[in-house]
């Protein structure tokens, strides 16, 4: 499938986004695990998502769907049954990581398979812990890639620090840590998304995370079956912004966004490059912060992003990287060589496609140097199969002089199905919403005549 996009007219908008991809994951994993039914809306209805889904389901789970973003899932006290066959993880990192966690912890032998893009990606960083732990975690694949073969049984808790900042890891020996004897301790070499444990609390399991970051779970607890609503996923809402901060007066308001703290790095970054930014949190009663966010567009500015910030943005880099070459000056991108094993190569896949827009790039071997303003040009550009890259490049294309091509677009459905729907109305004035009032100044209501 091709994605076409032309550039965009005044964006003065309102809008939702979709359901919180990597809080989606979790709270099927953990409600399954739980003692009763539990219903969660704001579901991600993604292929990704779904692939965890029917992980679960393929494990003795059920699973209803009764509309595409509610599920009913009917937790089993901790009770997974073997697989009839390979578990399949498609293009799902997340699925494959935290699946190997749990089965770690079963008595059972089951295989993880993934598609090609997937089965290229690193595993060993999940695979050490859990043989650590006394699972069999066999990767099938050259240099630690999946298929996986994981048997698993009596697991004992470790304290384990992983090399790369990493949630999925940290997620994985969290959920082994459950079927552990005593604790399990991830010290984290940054801080990443805290989702998992929130999800576990949420759930009334407990953990601990001391001030030096470190993450223990105590084994043999049941989750207590409870539902949940997903709030929208920032990572998706990160498009938009940046599509609105890069226009001047650009004008975009986004309600019911996932707010918690180790997911908003990217609002600080466009503040950084002068983007006028507000958040307002409006609910934590089920422990992930939700709420608002708008943004009003000027001609941004260069910035530098490094350091312990990295983790935190991880997914919007891609689309920071646009933000960079609409901005005046030299943007950099450093300490982020994960990105080279995300779905793709994404430094690589970055500066490709800026430079066939005509941007000048740098590539670094663990990020990007991105000199702007640049006048982009409208062009064919491949998707790399990357659902990020494709999203990040149709936002270059509402600033491009003539209409820039998605190749393999098909691939956004991972994470966010109706994109091309929003970025259509973004296109297309005729369907433009009136905007709403920004947060804190609100017009007062003129009295009603008699
Ligand atoms: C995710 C963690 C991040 C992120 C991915 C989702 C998660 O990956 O890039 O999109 O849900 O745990 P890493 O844990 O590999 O950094």
């Amino acid at each position: 499938m091709e994605l076409r996009v032309k550039r965009a007219s005044r964006i003065d908008r309102e809008i939702t986004v979709p359901g919180d991809k990597s809080i989606s994951h979790r709270a099927v994993i953990v409600a399954a695990l739980s003692n009763g039914v539990c219903t969660l809306n704001g579901f991600l209805p993604s292929e990704d998502c779904m692939r965890t889904v029917n992980a679960m389901r393929a494990l003795g789970i059920k699973i209803e769907q009764p509309e595409a973003t509610k599920l009913v899932v009917h937790g089993k006290r901790r009770v997974l049954t073997a697989p009839t066959a390979d578990i399949n993880c498609g293009n799902s990192g997340t699925t494959m990581r935290l699946v190997a966690g749990l089965l770690a912890g079963q008595k059972f032998e089951s295989r993880l398979i993934g598609d090609p893009g997937l089965s290229k990606r690193p595993m060993d960083r999940v695979i050490a812990p859990l043989c650590e732990m006394g699972a069999s975690v066999v990767a099938e694949g050259p240099d630690g890639t999946s298929p996986l073969r994981v048997s698993g049984g009596s697991l004992r808790g470790i304290q384990y620090r992983p090399s790369v900042a990493s949630a999925q890891v940290k997620g994985a020996l969290l959920l082994a840590g459950l079927f552990a004897r005593g604790k399990t301790t991830v010290e984290e070499p940054t801080p990443t998304r805290n989702h998992m444990e929130k999800m576990l609390n949420y759930f009334l399991v407990r953990t601990t995370t001391e001030a030096d970051g470190s993450v223990t779970v105590f084994g043999d607890q049941v989750p207590e079956s409870r539902d949940f609503d997903i709030p929208g996923d920032i990572s998706s809402a990160a498009f938009w912004l940046v599509a609105a901060a890069a226009q001047r007066r650009g004008h975009l308001l986004i309600r019911n966004v996932g707010l918690n703290d180790t997911r908003t790095a990217m609002l600080g970054v466009l503040l950084r490059m002068g983007a006028q930014v507000r958040e307002a949190v409006e609910d934590v009663e089920q422990l992930e912060p939700r709420g608002i966010v708008e943004v009003t567009g000027v001609p941004l500015k260069a910035t530098v992003i490094q350091g312990k910030e990295v983790p935190n943005l991880i997914d919007e880099l891609p689309i920071l990287s646009i933000a960079g070459v609409l901005a005046s000056g030299k943007t950099t991108i450093r300490h982020a060589e994960e990105l080279r094993v995300k779905e793709t190569d994404r430094i690589a896949a970055i500066a490709h496609n800026l430079r066939t827009m005509g941007a000048q790039v740098t590539e670094l071997s663990d990020g990007l140097e991105i000199y702007g303003p640049a006048p982009l040009h409208g062009a064919r550009l491949p998707s790399f199969g990357d659902h990020r890259i494709a999203m990040a490049f149709a936002i270059a294309g509402l600033f491009a002089d003539a209409e820039t091509v998605i190749q393999d677009a098909e691939c956004i459905r991972e994470s966010y199905p109706g994109f091309e729907s929003v970025i259509e109305e973004f296109t297309n004035p005729k369907r433009m919403q009136v905007s709403t009032p920004v947060i804190g100044s609100l017009a007062p209501v003129p009295a009603e005549e008699g």
